[in-house]
């Protein structure tokens, strides 16, 4: 049945049908649908826009659809053109006229504004809880690994010794930064747009705030126009999840460089690799190079978005239909890859003994023998000049610069003294970085209680916005 076919004459094409109808992949709104519509038509009876029986029968049979949906019992087929159309169609099949009245003051374009924020708003929720258990898996790892030396890289060269506590940490920071641009984006997420009908709101007396406190929402949209045309709330969703799925991305293909035999820094547990079907020595990082590959899908997802609502005029468009699948496809990948990722880090061996000894070579240390000579007197730039040359001649004898003999690293510069091999130790490089965001152990150490901290009061937050 067509919620619009007074005004028709003629069939719609079976094909067009088909093509336009959402019923598909929106009914997974199902629950968001009828929860709004169940807080709609309570509204409508407290003010007496329809009478108050009609209201309590819709709430109570609408309660018993989206129960019967939910054991099973009812199964949303696909004649309805969309979930909207499916659970009035439904409401009116059970109880007659009074469900006529559902859609008083209502269009379906405020009501797909509404479950769509209504879902986000739950996906953001769902999401920051699976951020939150990587953010404890990283700060748990770090706090195991403050002492772990392992060579930090520029160019995916060698460059300057760090700690594995201070790597990690490092993630710790994208992924926080991740968990507050989703918190931010529910802020503008938390309006509720019921009121702005089609697009010019509604003569009814209705009472928007009853149907925003009912909903547990922050505020009501401001602007009936941008409430029914406006998906940003859906693309600033999607570009937060975009800059999670780089984030996961740029950590995945540490983790599979790091597990191969040229770094072999660590070993991913069995759980997570796969092994090949003729060579029987692989054990390949497959969760790894998946959750690399699925960033493309949900960068897809955002220009999908972004382009779909370009030169969209005021105010809705069916074209704002095609959000769903991209949204619902973002949000899906990035909780999947988001969970499968937490489980194979919290699973990871580290080979600290291979990450140590890759930190002895490739002249890490080079930047402190510079440094030691500025504390000497030289200019940064003289200093620069001679360890470059110090390091051209051990490269020749392929010695590391410690191993050089004090009469070696003397013919360089007669400031040298027998001090510098304590100074240019790989643990003495880390020690000596220690300034708030460095990376010696104590900084480390004071970045870990400033995570912990945020971990705390991130649990607080989010139990005073109700999450
Ligand atoms: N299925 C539609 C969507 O997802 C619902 C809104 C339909 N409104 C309309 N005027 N055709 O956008």
């Amino acid at each position: 049945m067509k919620l619009w076919g007074g005004r028709f004459c003629e069939q719609t094409d079976e094909q067009a049908d088909h093509f336009h109808s959402s019923l598909s992949f929106d009914k997974r709104l199902y629950k968001q649908d009828i929860k709004g519509s169940m807080a709609h038509a309570e509204m409508l009876g407290k003010q007496g826009i329809i009478p108050k029986s009609d209201s309590d029968l819709i709430v109570k049979t609408l309660g018993e659809i989206l129960a019967d949906i939910e054991s099973g019992k009812l199964a949303i087929n696909n004649t309805a053109e969309d979930i909207h159309s499916f659970a009035e169609s439904e409401l009116i099949a059970r109880i007659g006229d009074p469900g006529r009245r559902l859609h008083t003051g209502r269009s379906r374009n405020d009501q797909v504004a509404l479950d769509m924020r209504m879902y986000v708003k739950d996906e953001i929720d769902e999401i920051c809880k699976v951020l939150a258990s990587l953010l404890e898996a990283l700060l748990s790892s770090a706090k195991n690994h403050t002492r772990t030396i392992m060579p930090g890289f520029t160019h995916l060269q060698k460059a300057q010794p760090v700690t594995l506590a201070h790597h990690l940490l490092a993630y710790f920071q994208m992924f926080k930064r991740d968990y507050e641009r989703l918190c931010d984006c529910l802020k503008r997420t938390d309006e509720m747009p019921l009121g702005s009908g089609a697009l010019a709101s509604t003569s009814y007396p209705i009472d928007r705030y009853f149907i925003k406190d009912k909903l547990g929402f922050a505020d009501i949209t401001a602007n009936s126009l941008d409430a029914v045309s406006d998906r940003d709330f859906c693309i600033e969703f999607v570009s937060c999840l975009s800059l999670i799925m780089m984030h996961l991305s740029r950590f995945c293909e540490e983790l599979i460089l790091w597990s191969t035999d040229a770094f072999d820094f660590i070993e991913i547990s069995d759980a997570y690799s796969t092994g090949s079907s003729i060579m029987p020595q692989k054990k390949n990082p497959d969760m790894a190079e998946l959750i690399r590959g699925k960033t493309g899908r949900i960068y897809g997802s955002l220009m999908g978005l972004l382009t779909m609502m370009k030169g969209l005029p005021l105010t809705y468009n069916k074209d704002m239909q095609e959000d769903k699948e991209a949204v619902f496809d973002a949000a899906d990948t990035a909780k999947s890859c988001l969970s499968v990722f937490c489980g194979m880090l919290k699973n990871l061996k580290f080979k600290t003994g291979n990450m140590y000894k890759s930190a002895l070579g490739g002249y890490t240390n080079a930047t402190d023998v510079a440094d030691w000579l500025v504390k000497k007197g030289l200019t940064f730039r003289e200093a620069h000049e001679i360890t470059g040359k110090l390091v051209l001649y051990a490269i020749d004898r392929q010695l590391p610069i410690n191993e050089l003999t004090l009469d070696e690293i003397k013919s360089l510069s007669n400031v040298f003294d027998k001090t510098l091999y304590d100074a240019i130790s790989v643990e003495a490089c880390v020690k000596a970085r220690n300034i708030p965001g460095g990376s010696a152990e104590d900084a480390v150490l004071k970045a870990i209680e400033k995570a912990e901290d945020f971990l705390q009061k991130k649990h607080f937050s989010s139990h005073q916005r109700g999450l």
